[in-house]
């Protein structure tokens, strides 16, 4: 067995189970998969509280980043009644949503494309279920706007599903209609995060709302709606199939289930896996990864994507759910790991994330439109040796402010990176603020001839001339 095949084979997979091996075009190859047969079950056999029992003991939670418990999201908009504060002719009295969220803007996460990708009935039949679930007969798809092969695949599967009556009016012969639509974005990260998707998904700027109230009970159109991520939702179909004790048996007690990791940085294969929750990253490393590139020594990982946790090796072996890093001072985020040897300068790299969180932050709010690009600005001038230890206080204190003090979660999650590069790397930020130097030799000291867009491999051919 070839080591691609190795990978393949030691995974765990419930949500990519078939992709890969169906035809993703071909609705009959996801039947003859036990596709649609968990909404058979749903409409045939369970009624809407059953179905969502299931879900709740099945104790899944969120896989878009916050890791919020799905069955108690889409418990309450089951029990949402249209908020007296919406506003007037906006929605309907008992009209409620599911909305998938597949905008996936973050650097380093490609997650959901794949499984969209891969497997597009599975999202579909997800959807349905959690309407059924919260008495919802209508569904929206925000799709990232680069995804192209993504959007045009589910179309066709929705074409496939209506035809085969799988979609649309009385599915199954049973009292239960739902319809799905799709939108695409227009390339802007804020719009990933809930509520400014449905402002864009209303036609308005893609601006956050403040929450309370949250879309359980205020979503599109002041309509209650269950916002769920791609991933999240591919949970429901093996969830309804094969029962809530089952799902229970994988990953750890308190995050049952699989994960899809995104694999990226110094490893020798990079890509996509899935497997048990509790995971850990030595195990990525090792035998997902195929070990570390040229076999240069791990230095750190960031956990959740640009806006995650940037640890050291003393995280090698903790297994890696979200309730475990989290009480750690990390976090799993939306699952994409970034792996570094010890040829990466930290502040570097915290340089290059806060550079994206400045072109992205919306401007709604100070904390993080002023925050973003102040800190960019500090860790620019400590990669460029112009900065002092009054500088590196400045940066920290930004930081802390920037997570407590934002109206979203993207000037919160912004500061994450710092503040969690400073907690495991200080001695690094030190050597560059004080004794100007980088330990690594990735930023050129002194600051000659170094731009905000010199990237490390320059950087370093410079630090090496000088
Ligand atoms: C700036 C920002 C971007 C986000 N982008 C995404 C995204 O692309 N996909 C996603 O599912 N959730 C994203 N989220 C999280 C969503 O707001 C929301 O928590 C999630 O869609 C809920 O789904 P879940 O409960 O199934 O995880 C983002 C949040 C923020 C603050
Ligand atoms: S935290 Fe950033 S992205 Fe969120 S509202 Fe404030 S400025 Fe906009």
């Amino acid at each position: 067995m070839d080591h691609r095949s190795h990978i393949i084979a030691s995974q765990q997979r419930v949500v990519l189970a078939r992709a890969g091996i169906i035809n993703p075009e071909s609705i009959a190859d996801y039947i003859a998969h036990d596709g649609y047969t968990a909404l058979g079950k749903a409409l045939t056999q369970m009624t809407p509280a059953q179905v969502l029992q299931e879900i709740i003991d099945a104790g899944v939670q969120g896989r878009g980043g916050a890791g919020f418990p799905i069955g108690m999201k889409l418990k309450f908009v089951a029990e949402a009644r249209r908020s007296q504060s919406s506003p007037a002719g906006a929605g309907q009295s008992g009209v409620k949503y599911v909305l998938c969220n597949a905008d996936e803007s973050e650097p380093g996460t490609f997650k959901d494309r794949l499984i969209l990708e891969g497997d597009p009935h599975s999202i579909l039949e997800g959807m349905m279920l959690a309407g059924y679930a919260v008495g919802a007969r209508e569904g929206y798809i925000y799709i990232r706007g680069e995804y192209r092969l993504a959007r045009q695949r589910l179309e066709h599967a929705m074409a496939q599903a209506h035809e085969f009556g799988l979609l649309g009016e009385k599915i199954f012969g049973a009292d239960f209609s739902f319809d799905i639509h799709i939108h695409s974005g227009a390339g802007a990260y804020i719009c990933g995060e809930e509520t400014a998707l449905i402002e864009s998904l209303e036609g308005n700027r893609g601006e956050p709302r403040i929450r309370p109230p949250y879309p359980v009970t205020n979503g599109i159109w002041g309509n209650p709606t269950a916002v769920n991520n791609v991933e999240s939702l591919a949970n429901l179909p093996p969830i309804i199939r094969q029962g809530a004790a089952w799902y229970r048996t994988i990953g750890t007690a308190k995050c049952p289930g699989t994960k899809v990791y995104t694999m990226l940085g110094d490893l020798n294969v990079t890509g996509l896996i899935e497997a048990p929750m509790g995971t850990t990253l030595r195990t990525v490393i090792e035998v997902y990864g195929g070990g570390m590139k040229g076999g240069k020594p791990f230095k750190l990982a960031q956990t959740g994507g640009s806006s995650g946790s940037i640890l050291d090796a003393s995280f090698l072996d903790v297994p890696m759910d979200l309730a475990e890093l989290a009480s750690r001072g990390g976090g799993l985020g939306s699952g994409a790991l970034l792996i570094c040897g010890d040829d990466t300068c930290v502040v570097d790299l915290a340089h290059v994330l806060l550079r994206f969180f400045a072109t992205e932050s919306c401007g709604k709010c100070v904390p993080c439109r002023i925050g973003t690009t102040r800190a960019k600005e500090i860790l620019e001038q400590l990669a460029d040796a112009r900065a002092t230890m009054d500088d590196l206080v400045q940066l920290e204190r930004i930081a802390a402010n920037m997570q407590i003090a934002s109206f979203c979660g993207l000037g919160q999650a912004a500061a994450v990176p710092i503040l969690t590069a400073l907690r495991f790397f200080r001695d690094e930020f030190v050597a560059h603020a004080q004794a100007h130097k980088c330990p690594t030799g990735v930023c050129a000291m002194r600051g000659e001839s170094v731009t905000a867009t010199t990237g490390p491999r320059e950087r370093k051919e410079l630090a090496t001339a000088a």
